[in-house]
């Protein structure tokens, strides 16, 4: 069937070419919330040398919660936006009280927790725990809107629904996270905003704006 080549394709790809980051040695629901909140304003090239460094000094949700304000923020610095790393200590507080110290598997109970939103409710519920969680954040709503020719405009928040809602359907039920993965590291390399080639993606044959001729039309952004 269609949908099981699409997702043997892109976990190919993936496995190819992947990055090797250092969120994605294990599966650690620690370290992957930590990164995926770094990676929430700031690049992938700077995040790696502060997540190496806050991870030496925090190691664990334990150690995040009990660390002293300074000490959290000078390995902040340079990162920015610091209600980040205050609503990161909030909820690792949060998860000692409330949840024995360890992340809870829920979906439902990740987004309660100060500072993580949808997104990275997802992330950590597919990549920590195999979940077949949506992960989608607008790099993601930029490759979905070119495979599927979707009009919604991606600079409105309330149309993320639609995107989760087409992957929660397409998302592989077995390897979530390397899912999920290989549609950030596509958006990041193959699939960006400005330069875009589709004749050169691995999910070319599968492309519908590309296949149709529509690509360019994709995807709809309104200016804020
Ligand atoms: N951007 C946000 N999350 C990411 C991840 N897990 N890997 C690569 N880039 C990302």
């Amino acid at each position: 069937e269609k949908i099981e080549r699409f997702r043997a394709t892109l976990l190919s790809w993936y496995d190819l070419e992947k990055r090797t980051l250092p969120w994605r040695i294990n599966n650690d629901p620690y370290r992957i919330w930590v990164s995926e909140i770094m990676l929430q304003q700031t690049r992938v090239d700077t995040v790696v040398p502060y997540y190496l460094n806050f991870m030496k000094k925090f190691p664990s949700i334990q150690a995040l919660a009990e660390a002293e304000e300074d000490t959290l923020l000078k390995a902040w610095e340079g990162l920015g936006y610091y209600s980040r790393v205050r609503n990161l200590q909030k909820a690792a507080i949060q998860i000692s009280e409330e949840y024995n110290g360890e992340m809870p598997r829920d979906p439902k109970e990740i987004i309660k927790l100060k500072g993580i939103g949808p997104y990275t409710a997802g992330a950590i519920s597919s990549m920590a725990f195999g979940l077949p969680e949506p992960a989608v954040d607008g790099n993601v709503m930029r490759v979905l809107s070119r495979l599927f020719e979707i009009d919604a405009d991606i600079a409105k928040p309330g149309n993320r629904k639609i995107f989760e809602a087409v992957m929660r359907e397409l998302i592989d039920p077995y390897k979530p996270g390397d899912f999920n993965q290989a549609f950030m590291d596509l958006g990041s390399s193959i699939c960006t905003p400005k330069n875009y080639h589709p004749e050169l993606s691995p999910i070319a044959e599968f492309n519908a704006s590309y296949l149709n001729g529509t690509w360019e039309r994709y995807p709809v952004k309104s200016k804020k």
